[in-house]
């Protein structure tokens, strides 16, 4: 089918705009036009390539985007990308908060007199590694919420904000003289859903709020749900270009080319390594898209920093809970204090050979980072102290519902002993730190699939406090829809329900109000029980930025002057906490917080001038659990086969559906005779050859994953993203060679016809050649 031509949204009448070179003060502005015709993104009635990078305002102090804006013209930039952030601007229903790093409106005016253009992508879902993809928490306050849906209960407040953004932007876009071009339809909606209403609605809000540019999507390749008749498409992807337009050419062969997001890095999650990529890589792809006039989004130009608890979280309800880290450095062009990686010469030099009359701005000098002397932590305040006006309930309702967003609620009830039992709290969101009369006795952790732990209750009456940390909500995947935080589900002790609980909030807003205790001896903090809160104040020299070393401590947040800094947790990868110098006040008392969960709580804290990458891993993250001795049975093998060399997806039927809920693939061999397996994706398919949701699959078991030199964990094959994969072990010597072997939970009884599979990215190291796939109603021996 053809596509009718895209209708050009933008005025075409000339219109005053700020010079896209040049600065603030040029008396007499540029005029400017932007449209999309066929296949061109025409500027001032030239074809443009869009050369543009993302930065996104939250994740960077408001006092830093003029050098962060600099620094992407310095490097041969023509315009920026930025999401918008709902839960930033609606911190409460009917609350709205535009100011300071907030202020999206002050970002893109700067942006102007840098002389870039601004591409904005409201959302309001925007994925983006942030707390449940930019929605506000609050949206759950009735937990039958379902986001991303026509639900009225989303729909309704979606609007509204759209209509609040309209009154912030609708006057800088470039119809009237700003520098917006264009604006994104909801966010990756193909990878969700298909619901041609729900789209519908986002594009008549956007209408209603005042946008008038062009609109575009923004999907993977070949993502069919994502695509609205007479919008263009772009696509995301981070590698294979001219395979990824090919497939798109496909499905949209009408529209400019552009990648809205060129993933130059990717993100990390807690107890996993940080992951880096090849700049030389990420150099030739996009040499390759630039010298064929694509237009292409930098993701990310600088990531900069999940401050506070706006981090967000991949997995699903099932298993595979993966929280992002509070660093967002993204392996970007900048680093999360803003400074150029090796990416950004290689980059500029790409754009420099193509574009050789062009003149690039200097780079802006690097800034100056400090070290800051230890700091003495001298105060304490036990979390205890904080605790008041609880809501008293029967059952435990969830942190929504008690009108919290963020951070920790304490569920407090009683239990008498004596008694022995597992005290199971059904699905924890996310982590709860289990204490008798306020001695802690175990943790219980969803990122490791745990809701039990056996209690010991003494002989009489005892206090049980459950601290469940709000770790953040997933932010991807149809599993973020039942995201609420806290209890959800009734808990259990010895088999029978606990009642009358009273339920503390610790939304950790504001740490001014916390009464300090000062010891007479720091030797104190080595015998207090945590969480506890510690205070020491310092001087600082200077307003340069610094990173704090928190490599010695165990779990926790940190505030400086009072911004929450964001958390830090010592399984790594991060082990030191990005302070923007900005935050400080050189030559006078600031002050420190720490809030102490776990670990060690040493007596001081003190600056570096870097980040320390560094993870612990932990074993418990392994999917093969030490003795797990898997034996496959031939009486289950229902398909054998030879994955076809390249990176392309497979199909693979089965010569008839076979039925089972527990399936095994057995790797035999690698294409390149290495003893490594890698796998992308994988997605069943059910007996009418559709995708079995692959929500409902968990990976149970992987012989062997590589968890010490990359992310390699098995888990990946079933997070829907093209950039991650299960790598079997490579470092030292516990490489265990072939056989390799995946198994799945299909999540219930199927019929199975067959399965789609993505090979390892990038490399053909570990790319599966024969396999064998087995399938079963139990789970298989020796799990
Ligand atoms: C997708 C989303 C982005 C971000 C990237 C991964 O493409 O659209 O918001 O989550 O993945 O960083």
């Amino acid at each position: 089918m053809k596509i009718p031509p895209f209708p050009l949204i933008a005025g075409l009448a000339a219109l005053a705009f700020a010079p896209l070179t040049g600065c603030a003060s040029d008396p007499a502005p540029a005029k400017h036009t932007f449209e999309i015709k066929g296949a061109d993104f025409v500027l001032d009635g030239k074809p443009v390539v869009l050369r543009s990078g993302e930065i996104h305002y939250p994740r960077t102090p408001h006092q830093y985007w003029r050098d962060r804006l600099k620094k992407a013209k310095a490097m041969g930039l023509n315009a920026v990308c930025t999401y918008v952030f709902w839960n930033v601007h609606e911190p409460k229903r009917g609350r709205w908060n535009f100011e300071g790093d907030a202020d999206v409106a002050e970002f893109c005016r700067i942006a102007q007199e840098e002389g870039l253009l601004v591409i904005l992508r409201p959302g309001p879902y925007v994925c983006a590694e942030w707390d449940f993809g930019g929605f506000p928490a609050w949206l759950l306050a009735d937990r039958t919420t379902r986001v991303r849906t026509n639900d009225p209960k989303f729909l309704t407040p979606a609007r509204e904000y759209f209509l609040k953004l309209g009154a912030q932007l609708k006057d800088l876009q470039v119809t009237r003289g700003g520098p917006i071009i264009m604006v994104q339809v909801e966010n990756e909606y193909g990878s969700f859903g298909d619901d041609a209403e729900y789209k519908r609605a986002h594009v008549d809000f956007l209408k209603e709020a005042g946008f008038e540019v062009p609109y575009f999507t923004s999907d993977g390749p070949g993502a069919r749900g994502g695509l609205i008749p007479g919008i263009p498409a772009t696509i995301n992807f981070g590698g294979g270009a001219e395979s990824a337009f090919a497939t798109h050419q496909k499905i949209r062969p009408d529209g400019p080319r552009m990648n809205a997001e060129f993933w130059v890095g990717w993100f990390d999650a807690w107890g996993r390594q940080h992951s880096v990529t090849s700049p030389e890589a990420k150099a030739k792809d996009y040499a390759w898209m630039i010298d064929n006039d694509i237009s292409v989004n930098l993701y990310m130009f600088h990531g900069g920093t999940n401050f506070g608890f706006m981090a967000g979280a991949n997995g699903n309800r099932k298993s595979d809970y993966a929280v992002d880290i509070t660093s967002y450095d993204y392996s970007a062009v900048l680093d999360e204090s803003g400074n150029p990686t090796r990416k950004f010469d290689l980059l500029r030099e790409v754009l420099r050979k193509k574009f050789p009359a062009e003149k690039f701005p200097e780079l802006p000098p690097r800034r100056p980072m400090q070290a800051l002397p230890a700091i003495t932590l001298d105060a304490y305040s036990p979390l205890e102290f904080s605790l008041n006006n609880p809501v008293r309930a029967e059952r435990p309702a969830t942190m929504e519902e008690l009108g919290q967003s963020y951070g920790f609620t304490l569920y407090r009830t009683g239990v008498t002993g004596p008694a022995r039992g597992k005290l199971d709290l059904g699905h924890v969101r996310d982590r709860a730190i289990v204490m008798l009369d306020g001695k802690r006795v175990g943790v219980i952790d969803r990122r490791l699939n745990q809701h039990e732990i056996t209690l010991d209750v003494p002989a009489g009456e005892h206090r049980l406090d459950l601290l469940v940390e709000n770790l953040a909500r997933v932010n991807f995947g149809r599993d973020m829809i039942p995201e609420s935080k806290g209890l959800v589900e009734p808990v259990k002790f010895a088999g029978k329900e606990l009642t009358g609980w009273d339920q503390f909030t610790l939304p950790c807003d504001d740490v001014s109000r916390l009464g300090f205790i000062a010891p007479g001896s720091l030797k104190i903090f080595e015998r207090l029980e945590k969480p506890v809160f510690l205070r020491g104040s310092f001087t600082p020299a200077s307003d340069a930025d610094t990173y704090l070393d928190m490599s010695k401590w165990g779990k926790g947040v940190v505030w400086v002057n009072g911004h929450n800094l964001g958390r830090f947790w010592n399984i790594g990868p991060q082990q030191a906490l990005y302070l923007p110098g900005c935050r400080l006040k050189p030559g006078e008392k600031n002050e420190l917080v720490v809030l102490a969960l776990e670990g060690d709580t040493p007596a001081s804290i003190s600056g570096v001038t870097g980040q320390i990458w560094e993870t612990r891993v932990d074993p418990a993250l392994l999917l093969r659990k030490p003795g797990q001795h898997l034996a496959l049975a031939a009486g289950d093998a229902v398909h054998a086969g030879k994955f076809a060399p390249g990176e392309a997806w497979q199909t693979v039927k089965f010569a008839k559906p076979a039925r089972g809920r527990h399936l095994a693939l057995e790797a035999l061999n690698a294409l390149d005779g290495k003893p490594f397996a890698a796998m992308t994706e994988i997605v069943f398919l059910d007996a009418t050859g559709h995708d079995i949701p692959r929500e409902e699959c968990s990976v149970v078991y992987a012989d062997s994953e590589e968890l010490v030199k990359e992310n390699g964990s098995a888990a990946l094959v079933l997070d829907n993203q093209p950039t991650t994969w299960w790598h079997t072990a490579w470092v030292g010597k516990i490489n265990p060679g072939f056989p390799h072997t995946i198994v799945f939970d299909l999540g219930a009884d199927r019929e199975v016809s067959g399965f789609r599979y993505q090979p390892r990215q990038g490399s053909v190291s570990g790319r599966i050649g024969d396999y064998k796939v087995y399938l079963r109603d139990r789970p298989f021996a020796g799990l």
